[in-house]
C-alpha cells in the first residue's frame, strides 16, 4: 500500500484518491441531503452528554453509517480493503471498524487537539482514517487537520477524497476552525 511505511514513523499516512471521484461525490450528495433533513445531531447528546465532561471541545454535527444506508456496501468496501491491506503489511491485527459521516457549518468552532483512543477496558480504537469530501475547498476555507507527529506538526487539507490514515492512540490532532461548510467520514478500526 502506498505510503504506509510512513505509518511505523511517522504514525501517519495519506493517500488521494481513497473512494474514487465518483463514490466520493454520491457520497457528498447524501451528506447534504441528510444535513437537510436534520439527520446529523451533536455528538454524544444520546448519552446525555452535556459538553462540559472533560471531553474536548468540537463544533461538529455527526451521524454513525450502518448497514441500512444505500452508499454503505460501497464504502464498506473501500475501508475494509485498507483494513486487509493495513493487517498484511502491518501486522495491526484489525478486525472491525466503524464509519461516522462528520460536518463543520461555516465558522464553526474546529475540534480541540485529542487523541481518538484512550486506556480504557474494553475494545481499543487502533487506526483512524479520515476522508475529506470538500471539493472545493481552499486554503482560506480553513479547517485543516492538525497532526502533531512525531516529526513535528502538519497541517493536512480536506481535499475532496483525500484520505489521512493514523495511529488512533499515538497521534494528537485538530481540526482548525472552518470557514466553510465542511464534511468527513471517519473510520474507526478495532483490533
Ligand atoms: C475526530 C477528528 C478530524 C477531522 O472526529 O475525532 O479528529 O479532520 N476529526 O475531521
Ligand atoms: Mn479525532
Amino acid at each position: 500500500m502506498k505510503g504506509i511505511s510512513a505509518l511505523g514513523t511517522q504514525g501517519h499516512f495519506i493517500q488521494e484518491g481513497f473512494l474514487g471521484a465518483l463514490l466520493a461525490q454520491r457520497l457528498r450528495t447524501l451528506a447534504d441531503q441528510e444535513l437537510a433533513e436534520g439527520a446529523l445531531t451533536v455528538p454524544g447528546t444520546s448519552r446525555g452528554r452535556t459538553g462540559n465532561s472533560g471531553q474536548p471541545v468540537r463544533g461538529d454535527l455527526t451521524r454513525w453509517m450502518t448497514e441500512s444506508d444505500a452508499l454503505y456496501p460501497e464504502l464498506y468496501e473501500k475501508f475494509n480493503a485498507l483494513r486487509l491491506g493495513l493487517n498484511v503489511e502491518a501486522y495491526l491485527g484489525l478486525r472491525r471498524f466503524d464509519l461516522q459521516l462528520a460536518h463543520y457549518r461555516e465558522g464553526a468552532t474546529g475540534y480541540a487537539r485529542h487523541r481518538d483512543a484512550f486506556r480504557t477496558p474494553g475494545p481499543v480504537r487502533r487506526v483512524t482514517a479520515i476522508v475529506y469530501l470538500n471539493p472545493d475547498w481552499e486554503p482560506r476555507h480553513g479547517g485543516m487537520l492538525r497532526l502533531y507527529a512525531p516529526g513535528g506538526a502538519l497541517d493536512v487539507g480536506p481535499v475532496m477524497d483525500r484520505a489521512v490514515i493514523f495511529l488512533s492512540e499515538l497521534l494528537e490532532h485538530e481540526v482548525l476552525p472552518p470557514h466553510a461548510p465542511r464534511w468527513a467520514l471517519t473510520a474507526w478500526y478495532y483490533a
